[in-house]
């Protein structure tokens, strides 16, 4: 049978096609009419793409968004039917195929009031030998809910990203403690090691979600950078003893602090090569990630967290926080979160209010809706395949006021091509794209105000 698949897989090509999602909705990843080959009299905007091995950038593990518990408390309002639909239209490949999550591991800011605190250590009393350890029905329903992933797209990766330790481990500065930094490491391991026991392989984790942000003891832990290098040299030796291969990525926040990330990859690095970034920062550049890059060679890079809040939310934000980090050497980009309610009553009430889900969900009606990011993030990650290659591309170029294409360009596994096109000007009948290592020219519509897809076969 390994022969057939591997035949199958160098045999059969994506097709040629072209599909968009419009700001105004009236496109949602709806397939326009295929390119055409060769060059057309007075393009409307050109793209050149480098498809050759020079043009070849980072691979791409993949798009997603974040499991919270506020996400499968809206997701179980569903009938159990509507569950299986809502996971085959977000990881199947009839769906968008997202390959790339991350999850919360115990509480965080999207976990609903009601929930109370909440950890895998869950006493009041100091407990170093962790011997209340237990996933608890919270920490069950998130594993039930990511082997049901699992049994849509068996290849997703998998970050978690803790939000605050065990409140015992912490001090008056909502720190973790010297003489609990052990226990916190075992801590980690035991999540590890119940996930694995359950099936779940954690691909990777973060020491600390938004290490620098100590707003509310509840949910943040605040972990300065050279607590994130203890803490880093310690966990690295413990999941190598333990048998895991669980990464470390450094950080996860944002990208006007490149010093955090940078002391522990020099200080830490036998353990970590990988960094997260956030998106909250004002007028963010993602050539921050390039420049970073450029300062440590061979980083890894990953767009770990932006949020969605669709009451007052740009179209354009998920495309804009996806295409800059993948332009910039980003292996992937993750939305936050996957799922919410339309009633906005599931964080914590110090936490995100208007976050939104790329699906959103009505409790009374028990119905869910596919939100515009559901679209737009699907523009990438229906089309880019886990494993692809980032290529060179030249022609995107954004206006003074904002408008503009600006394009992110792939070589998919099975040699096929993909480019997504951010539109923000008005229709482009005679789009063009010339690819410089085949020599191939093909040109189309793109529609105004779109994110637009075109899949060209190797
Ligand atoms: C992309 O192709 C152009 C034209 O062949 C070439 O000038 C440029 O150096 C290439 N860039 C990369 C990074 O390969
Ligand atoms: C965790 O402890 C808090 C505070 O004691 C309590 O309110 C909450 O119900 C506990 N949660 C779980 C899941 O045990
Ligand atoms: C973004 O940062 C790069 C590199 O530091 C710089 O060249 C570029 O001008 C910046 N872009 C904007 C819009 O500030
Ligand atoms: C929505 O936008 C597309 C592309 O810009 C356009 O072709 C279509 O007519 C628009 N639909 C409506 C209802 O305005």
């Amino acid at each position: 049978m390994q022969v057939f698949v591997v035949f199958w897989a160098v045999f059969v090509n994506a097709e040629l096609s072209s599909f968009a999602t419009t700001k105004n909705l009236t496109f949602q990843l709806h397939r326009l009419s295929d390119p055409v080959s060769g060059s057309v009299a007075n393009p409307s905007w050109e793209l050149f793409v480098n498809d050759t091995a020079e043009g070849k950038r980072q691979q791409v593990t993949g798009f997603g968004a974040a499991w919270t518990d506020a996400t499968i408390t809206a997701f179980e309002w569903l009938d159990p039917d509507d569950q299986t639909n809502v996971l085959q239209e977000l990881f199947s490949k009839d769906g968008i195929h997202l390959s790339f999550m991350r999850h919360t591991i115990g509480m965080s800011d999207l976990t609903p009031a009601w929930y109370g605190p909440w950890s895998f250590d869950n006493t009041s009393q100091p407990d170093p030998n962790l011997d209340q350890f237990s996933l608890t029905e919270h920490g069950e329903k998130m594993v039930d809910w990511i082997l049901r992933m699992y049994q849509q797209n068996p290849v997703v990766k998998l970050l978690g990203s803790p939000w605050s330790a065990p409140q015992w481990m912490k001090g008056k500065t909502n720190e973790i403690l010297p003489q609990y930094e052990d226990a916190w490491v075992n801590y980690m391991v035991k999540y590890l090691q119940a996930y694995h026991a359950k099936g779940i392989d954690v691909t990777a984790m973060t020491i600390q979600n938004e290490p620098l942000h100590s707003s509310d003891p509840e949910w943040t832990t605040a972990v300065p950078a050279a607590t994130a290098v203890t803490l880093t040299n310690k966990l690295g030796p413990a999941l190598k003893a333990a048998k895991l291969s669980t990464e470390i990525w450094a950080y996860d926040h944002n990208t006007d602090q490149p010093a955090y990330p940078s002391q522990v990859l020099q200080q830490a690095g036998d353990f970590v090569d990988t960094v997260a970034w956030h998106c909250y920062v004002d007028k963010i550049n993602w050539t921050d990630l390039a420049v970073f890059r450029e300062n440590h060679p061979g980083v890894k890079q990953y767009m770990t967290e932006c949020w969605l809040h669709l009451q007052d939310e740009g179209f354009f934000e998920l495309p804009d926080f996806v295409t800059g980090p993948m332009q910039n050497y980003a292996n992937g980009a993750l939305a936050w979160t996957l799922g919410g309610s339309t009633k906005y009553d599931v964080s914590w009430p110090s936490g995100c209010g208007p976050c939104s889900g790329l699906i959103q969900v009505d409790k009374a009606s028990k119905h869910y809706a596919k939100t515009q990011d559901y679209y737009t993030l699907g523009q990438f990650s229906k089309f880019v395949e886990q494993g692809a290659f980032a290529l060179f591309g030249s022609g995107s170029y954004t206006y003074g006021d904002g408008t503009g294409v600006q394009a992110s360009q792939y070589l998919n596994p099975d040699g096929s091509r993909v480019v997504v096109i951010v539109n923000k000007l008005g229709d482009l009948p005679r789009f063009q794209i010339t690819f410089r290592g085949s020599n191939q020219i093909y040109h189309g519509p793109v529609p105004g105000l779109s994110v637009t897809t075109w899949i060209i076969p190797g």
